[in-house]
């Protein structure tokens, strides 16, 4: 049998290298709140809608890369027992044709069938032949799909038939019908026994939502300040998260279909300030201060303003007037969002498109008096705060909710997937969603890239950190003792490895050199005398230490 393996794009993440990954929440965490943020927590997967209408259908993500399926996928069962009842019988279910087709049995009866998800029972009586006073009769079961409990349920209700007091069919031939959808899975390894198994043409699942696994988490956050009216307080809300995002995309070095963001979004009712170009370069500041406490160190901010919806709009104008004469030359793609979205010509990453894409009007021209003031006061406020940051007149982003203020950070050791985090004002983002005015900035940083990065600098692979000590029992009648050992050292807050009394000495010097500083022996001279021998791997020196001492000296370096 093949073995199972990740999906293509996904992976485990394992430790040592998991130590890393909580060392950068941790300080994440730790910053976020020095800021004032606090965690949200929004649901994993959301409804399809909402991407498409916050993150936009032209994009990338929405076009080309989101896990999208159709839930709850209900089983219509009326729709079924009617039409079986038109095609099989030929009669209407409460037919006129009493002689041949019969409804039978007490209520009571029909209830305890019922119960057994048996839904009909049905008399034939053939109007001519030996049979016609008699005739069989035929439990019917309605069901979406093939299983072992529709079949054995209806061998019950067969059996009821015959012991049950109010079944009028008792002394008759009874059939077994199982009618199922054609498309319901063929179950094949199902054993019908002598059950009927009919299958009806015909559509018997009414299809309810499109969802998506969640390929980014900004318009989620602002649905759910939506949703839970998080702007009636009229004050700010700075909320921070950290989680996994899907995308379908060709993975590669540093990216995946499940990865990892950390970010925050900075967003509220203009009263409450959240327009001001202050809130833009404290994000800025903060990340700039997160990322070198990460000891992130080469990092390139690159900023741009995309303006507001009207100067963006200019801008898609001007963008079409000079795409017009040289799309042609363009790929697909950009054939295709030159009509579309020009703007997200872009985001075309085809080398040959490259010289043509330079050539085209940048949108810093297409800023009005208002855009330009804000992003000036940004780069202000950044100066002053010594941040660095190069002007990018490409950097638009590739999600179609930004307004104002977008920006990257890059770096060098990340090869083609160089973006360690992006992010950006999105002024309309509430109010496309059906939410009160709620303008906005925030960013998201890819963990998976971070860890790359740190990684990288660090050149080695994350050191696995070793335990105060192993403990190693000598013999299985030790196991017991150790354990106990082990629980002491543990309450004092010592991080202890148990080992394995069948273990020969060596094998345990061995296991313990792997994950400890130290190995702690106990025989069964070491328990009676309370006194223990211990070795330090890194001096090869060896102690005897009296158990009440222990854990002081494990504690020492
Ligand atoms: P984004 O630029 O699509 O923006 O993603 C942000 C970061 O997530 C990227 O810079 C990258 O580090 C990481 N990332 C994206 N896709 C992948 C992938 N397939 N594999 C690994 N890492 C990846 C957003 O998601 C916006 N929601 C950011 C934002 C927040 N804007 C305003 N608020």
């Amino acid at each position: 049998m093949s073995t199972l393996k990740a999906v293509r794009g996904t992976r485990d993440l394992l430790p040592p290298e998991t130590a890393l990954w909580n060392r950068i929440e941790a300080t994440a965490r730790q910053v976020f709140a020095r800021y004032n943020f606090g965690e949200i927590r929004t649901p994993v997967f959301e409804d399809t809608a909402l991407f498409a209408r916050g993150v936009g259908e032209e994009t990338d993500i929405v076009s080309k890369e989101m896990y999208t399926w159709s839930d709850g996928e209900r089983f219509n069962e009326k729709r079924l027992i009617e039409n079986w009842f038109i095609a099989n019988l030929s009669i209407d279910p409460n037919g006129d044709e009493p002689n041949r087709v019969k409804l039978q049995g007490t209520p009571q009866f029909l209830a305890k069938l019922r119960e057994l998800g048996v839904q009909y029972q049905v008399s034939r009586t053939p109007r001519f032949g030996p049979d016609q006073l008699l005739g069989h009769a035929e439990l019917v079961s309605f069901r979406p799909s093939l299983s072992e409990d529709a079949i054995s349920s209806l061998i019950k209700a067969r059996e009821l038939a015959r012991s049950d007091a109010d079944s009028e069919i008792q002394n008759r031939q009874i059939r077994l019908i199982l009618v199922l959808p054609m498309d319901a899975a063929k179950n094949t390894w199902v054993d019908t026994k002598d059950v009927d198994v009919e299958r009806l043409n015909g559509n018997y699942f009414d299809s309810s939502q499109s969802l998506t696994l969640r390929p980014e988490n900004t318009a989620g956050v602002v649905r759910s300040y939506i949703e839970n009216k998080l702007g009636d307080s009229g004050q700010l809300q700075k909320l921070y998260y950290i989680g996994p995002q899907f995308r379908r995309e060709r993975p590669q070095k540093g990216r995946y279909r499940q990865f990892y963001q950390i970010g925050a979004e900075v967003i509220g009712p203009p009263s409450a300030g959240s327009e001001s170009p202050v809130r833009d370069a404290e994000v800025l500041e903060m990340l700039a201060t997160l990322l070198d406490e990460l000891g992130i160190t080469g990092w390139t901010l690159h900023l741009n303003s995309v303006g507001s919806a009207a100067d963006r709009a200019r801008y898609n104008e001007a963008l079409r007037a000079a795409l017009v004469p040289v799309v042609g030359k363009m790929c697909a793609d950009c054939q295709r969002r030159a009509v579309t979205n020009p703007l997200r010509v872009l985001d075309c990453k085809v080398p040959e498109d490259q010289p043509i894409i330079d050539t085209l009007p940048v949108i810093a021209d297409s800023l009005d008096e208002d855009s330009r003031k804000h992003f000036a006061a940004v780069t202000a406020a950044l100066d002053a705060a010594c941040v660095p940051y190069t002007r990018n007149h490409r950097l638009v982003r590739g999600l179609d909710y930004y307004t104002r203020t977008t920006f990257e950070f890059t770096h060098g050791g990340l090869g083609a997937q160089n973006a360690l985090l992006g992010g950006g004002r999105y002024d309309g983002l509430s109010e496309m969603l059906g939410g009160p005015r709620a303008p906005g900035i925030g960013f998201a940083m890819g963990e998976d890239r971070l860890v790359l990065t740190l990684l990288a600098q660090l050149d080695q692979k994350a050191a696995p950190p070793l335990a105060d000590a192993f403990i190693a029992p000598l013999g299985d009648g030790l196991n017991a003792a150790a354990l106990v050992l082990a629980r002491e050292l543990r309450h004092k807050g010592l991080w202890i490895e148990l080992g394995e009394g069948s273990f020969r000495l060596k094998k345990s010097f061995e296991a313990a050199d792997k994950s400890a500083r130290r190995i702690v022996i106990l025989g069964e001279d070491e328990l009676q005398s309370g006194i223990l021998t211990v070795k330090t791997f890194s001096t090869g020196i060896q102690t005897k230490v009296p158990r009440t001492e222990l854990a002081d000296f494990l504690k020492s370096q």
